[in-house]
C-alpha cells in the first residue's frame, strides 16, 4: 500500500514545530498523560507516520495496538466519509440503524462466547470493562470479582479496581470499587510459585481454589473472574494454555463468569480473532475496544444471549454504536478477515524469530514472547541475573525514536511491539534493523 521504505529525517527529532506544539500542550492539557518522547504526528499512511516537521517514522506501536488496518486505510476512510455524509449520530441506545446491527452481526458470528450472541457497544476499553462487571453482577446476582496481579483493565472506577499493574494508576483514587481480589497471573517465566512450564503443576490456579476460595472469598459470592488472555500493560505476558483451561474449569465448577478482556489482544492481533482461541477456551463475556474500529473510539461487550439477559434501561449510553464508528468497524472487520489476521501470524512469526536471533547475540535481551503481532521483548541487566532493567528498556525506546522507530514499553522492562496488522515483512525488516542498532548500542557492544 505504501511506497515509503525507510524513516526520512528533515530535522533532528524533535524538530522546531514539534517542540513548539509540545510546549503548547504542556500549558493546555492534563499533566496525567504519559508521553515517553516528543513524537508530534501530522499524518499517517499504512505503518508510516509523518511528524509536523516532515520526518517520516515507522510505527511499531499502532497508537497502543489500535490502528490495526494501518493509518488511514483507504477503505476505512471511505466508509467513514460515506457514513458521515449520511448521518453522524442518533443514539443507538434509543433508536435503530443498520450499521450498528451489521457490525454486531459480524462480531457475534466470530465470538467464542456461544452460538447466539449479543453485543453491547460503548466508547472505550474502560467502559467495556465497566459494562462487563455490571453484566456479571446483574446476571449472577453476586457482588465479588477475581482479577490478576499485573492486570490492566482501564481507569474508570470499576475498571481501575480490577487493574493491578502500576501503583500510580491507583494512587490518590481510593476507595475504589469494593469486592476485587487480585491473584497471581499464570506466568511460567516468572512464576511466583517457582514452577517451570512444562512440568508446571498449576500452583497459581490451585492457589485460587485452595487458598482464595477456601479461606476468605466464598465462591458463591463471586460474579466473575476477569483476565487478559495475554497480559498487555503488565508486560505482554503469555499464560500457559493449561492454566487458562484450568481457570475455565474452576469458573465452571463455581458458577463464576469468565470475562476475557481482549481489548488489547483481540481483533486479529495475535493471528486469531481472540487470544483465548489459542488456549481453546470459551469465555462467557468478551470485552473489546482498541483494534475494533481502526482508531475510531469504540468498545464492545459480547456475551451469549443467555448471559446478556439484562432488561431495557439497565445499561446504555448516548454514543453506543455510533454509526460512523460502526462503519469504520465494519470496514476494519472485513479487512482483518480478508487477510490481516493471516499477515499478523506470518509477520509476527518472522519478527519473533528475528528477536530470538538477537537474543543469542545480546545478553540484555531476556524473555521474548507473544503471539502474532503482540510481541514482548524483555530487557534485563544480563540473562544470567534476570534483573529487570527499566532504564535500559527506556534507553532502547528513546534511541529508537531518534532513529525514526516508534514503540512503547510495558511492564517494568518489556519492549511492547504491536505494529499495525498491515505491516509487510519488508517493513518489519527495516524496523528490526533499527531495533538491533539500538539494542546493540544499549548493550554496549
Ligand atoms: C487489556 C486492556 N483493558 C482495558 C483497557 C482500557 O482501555 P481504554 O484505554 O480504551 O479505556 C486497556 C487499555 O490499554 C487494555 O489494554
Amino acid at each position: 500500500m505504501s511506497s515509503i521504505k525507510r524513516p526520512i529525517f528533515k530535522t533532528a527529532l524533535p524538530g522546531p514545530r514539534a517542540k513548539a506544539i509540545v510546549k503548547r500542550d504542556q500549558c493546555s492539557l492534563s499533566p496525567s498523560y504519559t508521553r515517553d518522547y516528543p513524537a508530534v504526528i501530522d499524518r499517517g499512511q499504512g505503518v508510516w507516520l509523518t511528524d509536523v516537521d516532515g520526518n517520516v517514522m515507522l510505527d511499531f506501536c499502532a497508537g497502543i495496538a489500535v490502528n490495526s488496518t494501518g493509518h488511514s486505510h483507504p477503505r476505512v476512510v471511505e466508509a467513514i466519509k460515506r457514513q458521515a455524509e449520511k448521518f453522524i449520530h442518533y443514539s443507538g441506545t434509543d433508536f435503530y440503524y443498520e450499521p450498528e446491527v451489521a457490525l454486531a452481526e459480524r462480531l457475534n458470528s466470530i465470538s467464542p462466547t456461544g452460538k447466539d450472541n449479543r453485543v453491547f457497544f460503548c466508547n472505550s476499553g474502560a467502559e467495556a470493562v465497566e459494562g462487563a462487571l455490571k453484566l456479571a453482577r446483574y446476571h449472577t446476582g453476586r457482588p465479588q470479582f477475581i482479577s490478576f496481579i499485573g492486570a490492566f483493565h482501564g481507569r474508570t472506577m470499576g475498571a481501575v479496581s480490577c487493574t493491578g499493574s502500576k501503583p500510580t494508576q491507583k494512587k490518590g483514587f481510593f476507595p475504589t470499587m469494593p469486592g476485587v481480589t487480585h491473584v497471581p497471573y499464570p506466568n511460567c517465566y516468572r512464576c511466583v510459585f517457582n514452577q517451570t512450564y512444562p512440568g508446571c503443576s498449576l500452583e497459581c490456579v490451585k492457589y485460587i481454589e485452595d487458598t482464595v476460595l477456601k479461606t476468605f472469598l466464598p465462591p458463591e459470592e463471586v460474579a466473575g473472574l476477569i483476565i487478559e488472555p495475554i497480559q498487555g500493560e503488565g508486560g505482554y505476558v503469555v499464560p500457559p494454555v493449561a492454566a487458562m483451561q484450568a481457570i475455565r474449569k474452576l469458573c465452571d465448577k463455581h458458577g463464576i463468569l469468565l470475562i476475557a478482556d481482549e481489548i488489547q489482544s483481540g481483533m486479529g492481533r495475535t493471528g486469531k480473532w481472540f487470544a483465548v482461541e489459542h488456549c481453546k477456551v470459551k469465555p462467557d463475556i468478551i470485552t473489546l475496544a482498541k483494534g475494533i474500529a481502526s482508531g475510531m473510539p469504540m468498545g464492545a461487550i459480547i456475551a451469549s444471549s443467555a448471559v446478556m439477559n439484562w432488561k431495557p434501561g439497565s445499561h446504555g449510553n448516548t454514543f453506543s454504536g455510533n454509526p460512523v464508528c460502526c462503519a469504520a468497524g465494519i470496514a476494519t472487520f472485513d479487512l482483518i478477515q480478508g487477510g490481516l489476521m493471516k499477515n499478523a501470524t506470518a509477520v509476527g512469526a518472522y519478527m519473533t524469530a528475528e528477536f530470538k536471533k538477537m537474543q543469542k547475540k545480546y545478553d540484555i535481551i531476556g524473555d521474548v514472547r507473544g503471539q502474532g503481532l503482540m510481541i514482548g521483548v524483555e530487557i534485563v541487566e544480563s540473562r544470567k541475573s534476570k534483573t529487570k532493567s527499566h532504564d535500559k528498556m527506556e534507553a532502547v525506546i528513546q534511541l529508537a525514536f531518534t532513529k525514526g522507530l516508534l514503540m512503547l514499553g510495558c511492564g517494568t522492562n518489556t519492549l511492547r511491539i504491536c505494529p499495525p496488522l498491515v505491516i509487510t515483512k519488508e517493513e518489519a525488516k527495516v524496523g528490526m534493523e533499527i531495533m538491533e542498532q539500538c539494542i546493540k548500542k544499549v548493550a554496549g557492544k
